[in-house]
């Protein structure tokens, strides 16, 4: 009996040494009985030639500096790896086995490859133990045929070698597209030779802009670069090799100003411009005439020709329709096809590259505008402003890709900003990214393979340099790898398996976050009192976790956090997480204010966007005063509606301050309210205007209002603020309604 427990307690103990740092985690994983001795030396034994044995070879090599061969034959002495064909097993699956010799077996090579990267990851992971579990691995991808990354040339441009590694970093998580975006307003980034003016003019601005887009400062030095048609073909392959399709995105109709700025004629004014040194959006777009379609034809010929991707990528977000509507041969077009307006006229266009491409066996992908003005016959989506467009696209039996900002869009922060590099803002945590469904709830059994799965998108404008690309992606792809591969297990799991993992990221000299060591503060919903009620979370749940309330940094010596504290004065929360007396993350800062408001009831006239919604209406008096760079978390966010709340002080009190923040985020769609008002009553129907803001004077405050009003007894304090219902033209997302957000109501 007691050999038995200990057999039991020693093949649980295997189990998880060798599930510890698998990501995705595979389908199936069976411990053996029995272990490999560890080596550094392998023969890949492989009875024809094969990429991958060459592959996992040079990988072996060149990452880990270890001596590996391709052979036929196993070679006495040194331990091998059999890569092996065989049709019974399933498309995209491998059977990965280790016994006294290693052997991956699938239908093909795309399998085999899978195969590998498991291999990899379970070699780095017992380097240091010495020896290798016998194990059975069966793997399958779930149903996700479409599990990608994009990555943004044009904001900033990243050298070929380093797209090469990008696509490495695609094949190590069993990803299979690279969304590759070539062409932007800031720079035109891929040789056409029909066109030299696209790569000699539109590759280059005469300069950058420097930090967050509200300093509008520039650095007036040349920048851009492109690639080569020698280079795409080499990618390409490169790609192929690792069983990634690549699919190239050219811009249209907006987003166009490099392209226009090569080629005036191409516009609708005909007007020279430059290629863009401003980050946002423009009104300079295609204007949709046949010598426009003879050049983007011939253009899509020339990217056919270098991609072989069934699916081309066509852009068709973010077009103003401003020059559309002062053009004359725009609105003879509209006039001609009686269109419906400027929208019809941007249908016609995507649905008139949409035949150009279908006449040649490709088909066509774009961003979730393409749907306005009716979606092209046989398009796919990319669902970009939230899960929406993906549900109508769906439910329209057309094929689907997730990339909800949310949860997908690797641009914004991963953790406290004030510990990260400056970002686009968001809260994309890698439990966020963790936590992401491509799949929607809308849509019916029937509607449901239309989503053919997700991707994650790396916007550049805030990205200088291929260290920060990294940082950026890892380890959120990981996540998103497992979210797409398909087999999930909790968070706090995987986040384990995620520490463990990073030592392959380590080995491999990959810059990545470490924000999730990070302690994360909430405070939890009012219950009445006039206090903040606050809890943290660490790397290890409550664990570890040191904070303090006056100031002074954490330390072991600082109070350790048991659980949920309650504060009824205002003050500020500094947690570190330790491991082991060691400090293992940055610190943690939150300032809490508790005002008259503080927990008080509020009523809301109109409701916040669900996915800003917070805590509901209790998140304006929950003591937390939302943090700009954040507005994913803290914040109330309307769409096009007013903030018309109304605090219930609970019995009436002298008051002369109200305090109220807004975000000014014009490129995020998100403005300023056009008024601001606060009105008080000792009896919640008969209310008083006691102070009221324009605009201009909510900017000079840069959103931050504290306003004074003359002491008066009151019970109910009303904050209104009116929207900007339609964004202006000019702005991104011009016509649009436009986001308000607002937090935290204080009274004194
Ligand atoms: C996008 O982020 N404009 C697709
Ligand atoms: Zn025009």
């Amino acid at each position: 009996m007691l050999r038995y427990l200990f057999l039991l307690f020693a093949l649980s103990g295997q189990v998880l040494s060798a599930q510890n740092a698998l990501i995705p985690q595979p389908k199936s994983l069976k411990i053996n009985n029995g272990t490999l001795p560890f080596s550094k030396q392998w023969t890949i034994v492989v009875d024809q030639k094969s990429k991958e044995a060459v592959y996992l070879k040079d990988f072996l090599n060149e990452k880990f500096k270890w001596k590996t061969n391709v052979a036929k034959q196993a070679i006495t002495g040194i331990p091998a790896i059999y890569l092996k064909l065989n049709k019974n097993i399933p498309e995209n699956a491998y059977k990965l086995t280790i016994a006294k010799t290693i052997s991956i077996e699938a239908r093909n090579e795309k399998g085999v490859f899978f195969g590998i990267q498991t291999l990899i990851q379970l070699l780095n992971e017992n380097d240091d133990k010495g020896k290798l579990p016998f194990l059975t691995i069966d793997d399958q991808a779930g149903d996700f045929s479409w599990r990608g990354m994009h990555l943004d040339c044009s904001r900033h441009f990243f050298s070929a070698d380093f797209v090469k590694k990008y696509i490495d970093f695609i094949a190590m998580y069993k990803m299979n597209s690279f969304h590759w975006h070539l062409t932007d307003d800031q720079g035109w980034r891929i040789e056409i030779k029909k066109y030299p003016k696209l790569t000699s003019v539109g590759a280059w601005r005469s300069g950058s802009m420097i930090g967050a887009y509200s300093n509008q400062e520039f650095d007036n030095k040349k920048y851009g670069g492109y690639y080569t048609q020698k280079e795409i073909k080499e990618i390409v392959q490169y790609a192929k090799d690792r069983h990634i399709t690549i699919v190239p995105e050219i811009e249209m109709p907006g987003h166009a100003v490099a392209a226009i700025a090569s080629y005036p004629e191409l516009g609708c004014s005909g007007k020279q411009i430059d290629v863009e040194k401003k980050w946002g959006v423009f009104e300079d777009v295609f204007c949709p005439k046949d010598e426009t379609f003879t050049f983007l034809e011939n253009v899509l010929t020339e990217v056919m020709d270098l991609f072989p991707s069934k699916i081309i990528h066509i852009g068709g977000d973010e077009c103003p329709k401003e020059s559309w509507k002062k053009c004359a041969h725009c609105q003879d077009l509209i006039k001609k096809y009686n269109l419906k307006d400027e929208h019809g006229l941007q249908s016609y266009f995507i649905q008139r590259i949409e035949k150009f491409l279908n006449s040649k066996g490709r088909n066509i992908i774009g961003w979730d505008e393409i749907l306005e003005g009716g979606l092209a016959p046989n398009a796919a989506v990319m669902s970009w402003r939230g899960f929406e467009g993906g549900i109508e696209a769906a439910k329209q039996h057309h094929p689907v890709v997730m990339t909800p900002g949310d949860y997908c869009y690797f641009d914004h922060y991963q953790g406290n900003p004030i510990n990260e590099p400056f970002a686009f803002g968001g809260n994309t945590t890698v439990e966020k990214v963790y936590s992401f469904n491509p799949i929607p709830k809308e849509l019916t059994i029937e509607e449901k393979p239309y989503i053919l799965g997700a991707q994650a998108n790396l916007w550049t404008e805030y990205i200088l340099d291929s260290k920060h690309v990294e940082y950026m992606v890892f380890p959120r792809i990981a996540a998103l790898s497992e979210v797409l591969w398909g087999k999930k297990s909790s968070y706090d799991e995987f986040q384990k398996r995620l520490f463990n993992h990073f030592s392959l990221l380590d080995r491999l000299g990959i810059n990545y976050s470490k924000a999730i060591y990070e302690v994360v503060g909430k405070s939890q919903l009012p219950n009445g009192k006039n206090a903040v009620t606050y809890s943290l979370k660490g790397f290890d749940g409550a664990n570890g976790i040191y904070y303090t309330l006056d100031g002074t940094l954490p330390s072991v010596h600082s109070t350790p956090y048991t659980g949920t504290f309650t504060l009824d004065k205002s003050a500020t929360v500094q947690a570190i997480y330790f491991e082991q007396g060691k400090e293992k993350s940055k610190v943690f800062t939150q300032d809490i204010f508790v005002s008259k408001a503080t927990g008080k009831k509020v009523n809301l006239e109109f409701q916040p966007k669900e996915k800003y919604s917070g805590m509901g209406a209790q998140t304006l008096t929950d003591g937390i005063v939302g943090d700009p760079a954040k507005f994913g978390t803290d914040w109330l966010g309307f769409s096009g509606d007013n903030l018309v709340a109304t605090v219930d002080l609970g019995q009436i009190m002298t008051i002369a301050q109200v305090k109220i923040n807004f975000i000014k985020s014009n490129e995020n769609w998100i403005h300023l309210p056009q008024k601001v008002s606060v009105w008080v009553s000792k009896d919640g129907t008969n209310f008083n205007l006691v102070q009221e803001v324009n605009q201009s004077y909510v900017a000079k405050q840069l959103g931050k209002l504290n306003l004074q009003i003359k002491p008066q007894e009151a019970r109910y304090v009303k904050v209104m603020a009116e929207n900007t219902t339609k964004i202006p033209s000019g702005f991104a997302g011009a016509g649009y309604p436009a986001w308000l957000f607002v937090d935290e109501i204080q009274v004194d």
